[in-house]
């Protein structure tokens, strides 16, 4: 694989499987969560980046009705009619597809069938949503085999292609509208109660731009991330899966604080409110509280630093975060912190944290770009004299959002 262009890859997958050309080929890329931890289903602010690493579609339409998926990940073939989009434990990794197409169903949005292959270049179970890439991989493979244009509640007139076939750019509103279905899809197909984090930042991805999410409103702005910085990923090597069920538990501990506060979301609540209102809360609803109330604090605090190009301010944002996460979100693990724990040791680290649900996964580290190759270096080695476990950083480039 190494070099190869993962687009090539993905056609020819596609033509080893069905016998022909791909009519198209989408990519959506995964995300980094770069401050903000478990804010967005709070209503929170939250801070991402798009990254060059991706789930690509290759597809084709066809006139059975059918759907055929395959993937490169995994060996069996799945094929389902459209009016029949159900479970089927025997191919997980075809839930998100499905919850997608049942979304779009769900909005009148008419499509046919169509033959599609996919392949990526994104860890799985690295934090870095390979699920949320993929719901909006499918959501823009069924964009352009069959154009649609959807409303929070169903579907307007499609939009047309220009004389080369190609489609205009997806508006804010439509990119919005599309981050919301497949969250919908996500949550009640598939069953996780992920926030709009993931769907957001792989559609709203700019080059060279950090995405600041309000998710009471969901709106996005972009804050340039230039300077003399590398973005670097350590997969701690821990599976993570979501659908383990920690997630929702969070979540319900969150809810459950707002409720005997009396709001409808923490992002209501500032430290003093939390102080005052302590005593209705258990232990474990109050540290859960304590943790996205600081974290929305610290958002835009590291909004302000990035504006400003302090990059070294932005950075103990990060170690901040990771250190609340770990202590009282509790959804950081042994290797998580031994990460964060060798980073900063670093002289060339900046800032490091988990990135994403939690449980497993990567950490995020900002690091000066001249000490990046060295810093790798560093990691791997150390990781593996900790733990045994080998580990190759990943260095990431800001990316464009899926389209
Ligand atoms: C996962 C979820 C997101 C978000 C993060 C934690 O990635 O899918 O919605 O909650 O965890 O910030």
């Amino acid at each position: 694989m190494g070099n190869v262009d993962p687009a090539l890859e993905v056609k020819q997958l596609f033509k080893e499987k069905f016998g022909h050309t791909p009519t198209h080929v989408v990519k959506a890329p995964g995300r980094l969560e770069l401050l903000g931890n478990h804010t967005d289903y709070n209503e929170g602010l939250v801070m991402s980046l798009a990254v060059d690493k991706y789930i690509l579609i290759a597809s084709s339409p066809r006139r059975d009705g059918k759907i055929e998926l395959v993937s490169s990940a995994f060996p069996e073939r799945e094929i389902f009619s459209i009016s029949e989009l159900k479970k089927n434990p025997e191919a997980p990794w075809a839930d998100y597809v499905k919850g997608v197409l049942n979304e779009l169903r769900r909005h009148n949005v008419h499509f046919g069938g169509f033959s599609a292959a996919i392949h990526g270049t994104l860890p799985m179970g690295a934090g870095m949503s390979s699920s949320a890439a993929l719901e909006v991989a499918t959501a823009t493979t069924v964009r352009q085999l069959y154009p649609f244009c959807i409303t929070d509640t169903g579907s307007t007139n499609p939009p047309q292609r220009d004389k080369e076939g190609a489609l205009p750019e997806m508006s804010r509103e439509q990119k919005t509208n599309l981050a919301k279905l497949c969250q919908r899809a996500e949550n009640e197909f598939v069953g996780v109660k992920c926030g709009i984090l993931d769907q957001i930042s792989s559609l709203f991805g700019k080059v060279f731009h950090a995405i600041e999410i309000d998710c009471q409103t969901i709106s996005v702005e972009h804050v340039p991330m230039i300077g003399e910085i590398a973005i670097i990923i350590c997969n701690s090597g821990v599976k993570h899966s979501l659908v383990g069920g920690e997630y929702n538990e969070l979540r319900e501990m969150c809810e459950s604080a707002a409720k005997k506060i009396g709001v409808r979301a923490l992002r209501a609540v500032d430290l003093k409110m939390l102080t005052a209102n302590k005593a209705k809360l258990n232990e474990r609803e109050y540290q859960c509280a304590y943790h996205v109330v600081g974290e929305i604090q610290r958002v835009i605090a590291g909004a302000k630093a990035l504006r400003e190009d302090d990059f070294p301010q932005f950075g103990q944002y990060m170690f901040q975060s990771h250190e609340s996460s770990r202590d009282y979100f509790k959804n950081s693990t042994k290797e998580l912190d031994l990460l964060v724990e060798l980073a900063r040791q670093h002289p060339g680290i900046l800032g490091a944290r988990l990135t994403g649900g939690g449980f497993g996964g990567a950490t995020i580290n900002l690091v000066k770009r001249n000490a990046a190759q060295v810093f790798c270096e560093f990691m791997a080695a150390e990781y593996e004299k900790k733990t045994g476990i080998k580990m190759t950083p990943l260095l990431c480039q800001i990316v464009d959002g899926a389209h």
